[in-house]
């Protein structure tokens, strides 16, 4: 085979799309990855809430859920965040154009009365970087968290007073159970 044509084969190689076998393994794996996350985020809010009150669970969102899904993101060389449409920090949560569409169709699903516990999206996008795989998994709003993410009447006053001191642009509020809160995404590079 001279050279050119090797050129040719290896580009027709590198375009092959991803097979549906491998799109699957690659949910499969994302998911199995997602679901603890998400698990332990709820027990460590139960937890916290239990110890010292709705005021002391603030870290678990603040401060634990970032760290979690920044080991996951090393460990795993994935990127994993958790975003919303409605953010309270909008440096960590703040949705790209994918992202937002993802989630803007969960709420359609959810209106259509799919539940968000199981409700998930994965796609393989291509950027001009190269190929990436996309994972998207609901977080569902559970009772435990319009405590902080509910309405003003949900919400107690010491809560209140530390969120509008830490952030004065929050809009994560006015959530019911059962609502989406956001989603946690997975992008990997391919
Ligand atoms: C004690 C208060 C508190 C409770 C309870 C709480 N959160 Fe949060 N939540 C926060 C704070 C504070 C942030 C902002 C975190 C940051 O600074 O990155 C946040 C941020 C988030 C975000 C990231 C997107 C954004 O808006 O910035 C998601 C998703 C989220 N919370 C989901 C939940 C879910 C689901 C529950 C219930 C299982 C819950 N939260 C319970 C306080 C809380």
């Amino acid at each position: 085979m001279n050279k050119k044509s090797l050129l040719s084969l290896l580009l027709a190689l590198s375009a092959t799309p991803v097979l549906a076998d491998d799109a699957a393994k690659l949910a499969d794996e994302s998911r199995a990855v997602a679901m603890p996350f998400l698990k332990q985020l709820a027990a460590e809010n139960q937890k916290a809430v239990a110890e010292g009150g709705a005021e002391s669970a603030i870290k678990v969102c603040k401060e634990i859920a970032p760290k979690m899904a920044g080991d996951i993101s090393r460990k795993q060389g994935w990127k994993l965040t958790r975003v919303s449409l409605k953010v309270r920090n909008p440096l960590l949560g703040t949705p790209d154009v994918w992202e937002q569409k993802v989630l803007k169709d969960f709420e359609a699903r959810v209106a259509k009365g799919e539940k968000p516990e199981t409700m998930e999206f994965s796609e393989v996008v291509q950027e001009p970087a190269g190929n990436a795989f996309r994972y998207m998994k609901a977080i569902a709003l559970q009772p435990g968290c319009v405590t902080c993410h509910g309405s003003a009447e949900q919400i107690p006053e010491n809560v209140k007073a530390r969120l509008t001191e830490d952030y004065p642009h929050d809009q994560a509020t006015g959530y019911a159970p059962g609502q989406i809160r956001g989603g946690i995404s997975i992008k990997r590079a391919l």
